[in-house]
């Protein structure tokens, strides 16, 4: 895995938003994998900026989403497709109808994690996967456990995660238990892959990604197994890499 620091979170936030940038120009008609999380909120903003200062084209590109809280209404404020939403496709040229995220107002959860496997396959696959990942080394929502051949699913969230997460919502009670998400497998299957980290309570899972075994243990080690990934970093996420 190739890792890079940079200065501080912005610095590392508008490198990510270039690389999707150029990829945008080279491929207009690519195929983007998308994160929510506090992580990647510089990168939205700096790309929204590309497009209303720079021309940057949305027009014919697809998103698919890692993806999304089940138990939530898509208007509710902590749902990521709001977030998505709110935070990029409003502020862009995309077209809603090429946005993707895992579908959780029905009744079989099970077939809408399937269906949004087909779709991403329908659609070519992920030609660049934008990535966060959590303390205990999650990448979308596959939690600890999580092993190499998962697809999209519906999965439950690590205690962990949901203490963690609930710093957006009014108590913990209230953080969705359950989730769909694409799966390692899924996540591998991209052409190319950035991990955003940053922050000191990543370090320990981003050292462990990179120089650990590769194990479900932590899920983002598998992205040792991919040929084109990028870790960019800040200096307290690295700090435990040298
Ligand atoms: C978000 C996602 C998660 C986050 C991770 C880090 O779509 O899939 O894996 O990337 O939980 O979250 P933040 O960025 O809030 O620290």
């Amino acid at each position: 895995i190739q890792w890079t620091v940079y200065p501080n979170h912005r610095a590392a936030s508008h490198v990510a938003a270039e690389i999707i940038a150029a990829t945008l120009s080279e491929t207009p008609a690519c195929v983007l994998g998308l994160a929510t999380g506090s992580t990647p909120l510089d990168v939205y903003t700096e790309l929204a900026r590309k497009h209303r200062e720079e021309g940057l084209d949305f027009g014919r590109v697809t998103t698919f989403n890692l993806d999304e809280y089940i138990g939530l209404t898509p208007d509710h404020p902590q749902s990521y497709v709001h977030y998505m939403n709110k935070h990029l496709f409003s502020l862009v040229n995309i077209s809603r109808d090429r946005t993707h995220l895992p579908n959780v107002q029905t009744d079989n959860l099970d077939e809408s994690a399937k269906q949004y496997e087909r779709l991403l396959k329908a659609a070519g696959g992920v030609d660049l996967q934008l990535l966060g990942i959590g303390a205990n080394g999650h990448i979308g929502f596959n939690e600890p456990g999580a092993g190499p051949e998962s697809v999209t699913r519906v999965v439950d969230l690590a205690p962990k995660t949901i203490q963690s997460n609930s710093r957006f919502f009014e108590s913990e009670a209230e953080v969705p238990r359950r989730a769909i998400t694409m799966g390692i497998a899924t996540i591998l299957r991209a052409r190319e892959i950035l991990l955003l980290a940053t922050g000191s309570s990543k370090a320990d899972a981003v050292a462990e990604a990179i120089k650990g075994p590769v194990t479900s243990d932590n899920p983002a080690s598998f992205l040792q197994t991919h040929a084109n990934v990028r870790f960019l970093l800040d200096p307290d996420a690295a700090a435990r890499l040298t």
